[in-house]
């Protein structure tokens, strides 16, 4: 079977809980695009060069998850030669025999546009930075300037700037659980099966 589910949103707005969970229920392979990015933005040196000779091993650092390195790969994701250097990967992944899902910023609107299922995850500022000063700590006002710095980036860039696909289904996750969130969107899946 060949079946994609696309979970596009901002930062922090829940994507990476909702896509291991539909995976994980549904027997699909998932992967996360934004570490891609993340892996790009951490190995220095030119981001294009960084992004053609992409390897596994480079997925696999430590550091990809603080939000300096979120802040690196929003800058490196709005060059399009890298952005267009990591399309073929992202497609073959989709497209595989098995099911899978993929999140990020552009995968119902440029990766996987035939996308079985695309979802539009989304939830305030505010939430998602008080969701991200959870995780990593330090001072509120400076993650939630960085969420809408990052959001600012993401959305105002010419290349694949983030959207919701017309065709997306919304799930503002602002005043949910993350159970619910997650019962929400396998009911979305579920409905397409
Ligand atoms: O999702 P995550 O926060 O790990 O993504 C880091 C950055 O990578 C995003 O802020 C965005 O600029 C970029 N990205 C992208 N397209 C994707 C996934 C991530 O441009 N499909």
């Amino acid at each position: 079977m060949i079946f994609t589910v696309a979970i596009d949103g901002p930062a922090a707005a829940g994507k990476g809980t909702i896509s291991r969970a539909v995976a994980a229920r549904f027997g699909f392979r998932h992967l996360d695009t934004g570490l891609l990015y993340r892996a790009v933005g951490a190995k220095g040196g030119d981001p294009v060069a960084a992004a053609v000779g992409l390897a596994p091993a480079d997925l696999e650092r430590g550091d990809l998850r603080t939000l300096e390195a979120g802040q690196a790969a929003s800058k490196v994701a709005a060059i399009p030669e890298v952005r267009a250097a990591l399309v073929a990967f992202q497609r073959r992944f989709a497209r595989a025999e098995g099911g899978a899902v993929l999140d990020g910023r552009d995968i119902g609107t440029v990766i996987c546009p035939e996308a079985e299922v695309k979802l539009y995850v989304t939830a305030s500022a505010e939430v998602r930075a008080h969701r991200r000063w959870l995780e990593v700590g330090g001072d509120l006002s400076v993650v939630l300037a960085e969420v809408r710095e990052r959001d600012a980036r993401d959305m105002g860039r010419a290349d694949a700037p983030l959207k919701a696909a017309a065709d997306a289904v919304v799930l503002d996750t602002s005043e949910m659980s993350v159970e619910e969130a997650v019962e929400r969107a396998i009911a979305v899946v579920q409905a397409r099966m």
